[in-house]
């Protein structure tokens, strides 16, 4: 199946509401302990959060590494208000700050010290954007982890695993989910978008029926 696209942005506030209020906690958490097992010798520093919508894995990532400090860009307004709530509810608006601007655009006083991303990707047009603008806004020899999900066969099978994953979610989940798996890229390209970044250091790993996983170290 090809890759159809959608919005780039999660700018609607009904949608942005519908997904901040869907339970994400397993894959957030998986997200978080995956980044401690992959990179256990990190724990100080400023993390990058690209795409970090209503800011859940921010303030994960901020419970779990206590000296760090973690910034997190969003393109969508109605997103980082939310995630703006979230964080000064949680008490971390000293180690949380948010950048309300599209990546490909953001600018940052230094390269930051890592960087993690998660189901942004399958957002983006030109996916080696991402990728460029990550080595960009990274530190030489940082940790890096990236998430997203990987395009099923048919829309069939993008159907069966919203079916399978999201049944009591509500139905503007349900339909994000299914365009967000069409527009999602499947392991070989990912792979073949790393070659030609010449991010030879970074590899990728498919983790479960739905999700791939980029990490290592950017150079
Ligand atoms: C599916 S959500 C993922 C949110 C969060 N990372 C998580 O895992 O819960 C993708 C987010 O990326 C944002 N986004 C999409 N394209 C973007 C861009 N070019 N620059 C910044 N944010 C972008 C969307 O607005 C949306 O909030």
């Amino acid at each position: 199946m090809k890759r159809t696209l959608e919005p780039e942005l999660m700018d609607d506030p009904e949608q942005a509401l519908a997904y901040a209020g869907a339970d994400f906690e397993q894959e957030n958490q998986g997200f978080v302990d995956r980044f401690r097992e992959y990179f256990p010798e990190f724990t100080d520093g400023h993390v990058l959060d690209l795409g970090c919508g209503p800011g859940d894995i921010p303030i994960r990532l901020a419970r779990a590494l206590s000296a760090c400090r973690i910034i997190a860009v969003d393109a969508s307004g109605p997103m980082i208000r939310l995630a703006d709530e979230a964080v000064k509810q949680a008490g971390l608006a000293d180690r949380i700050t948010f950048h309300c601007e599209r990546f490909q655009a953001v600018s940052l006083v230094e390269p930051v010290d890592a960087a993690v991303s998660n189901s942004l990707l399958h957002h983006v047009p030109n996916p080696l954007q991402f990728w460029y603008r990550l080595r960009q806004l990274v530190k030489r020899d940082s940790p890096v982890l990236v998430m997203d999900l990987l395009r099923p066969d048919s829309p069939e099978e993008a159907q069966a695993i919203v079916d399978r994953y999201a049944a009591e979610e509500s139905e503007i989940l349900r339909r994000d989910f299914y365009r967000s798996l069409l527009a999602s890229f499947t392991e070989d390209e990912v792979a073949a978008q790393l070659a030609e970044m010449n991010m030879s250091r970074l590899v990728i790993d498919v983790v479960d029926d739905r999700h791939w996983v980029v990490s290592g170290i950017i150079h």
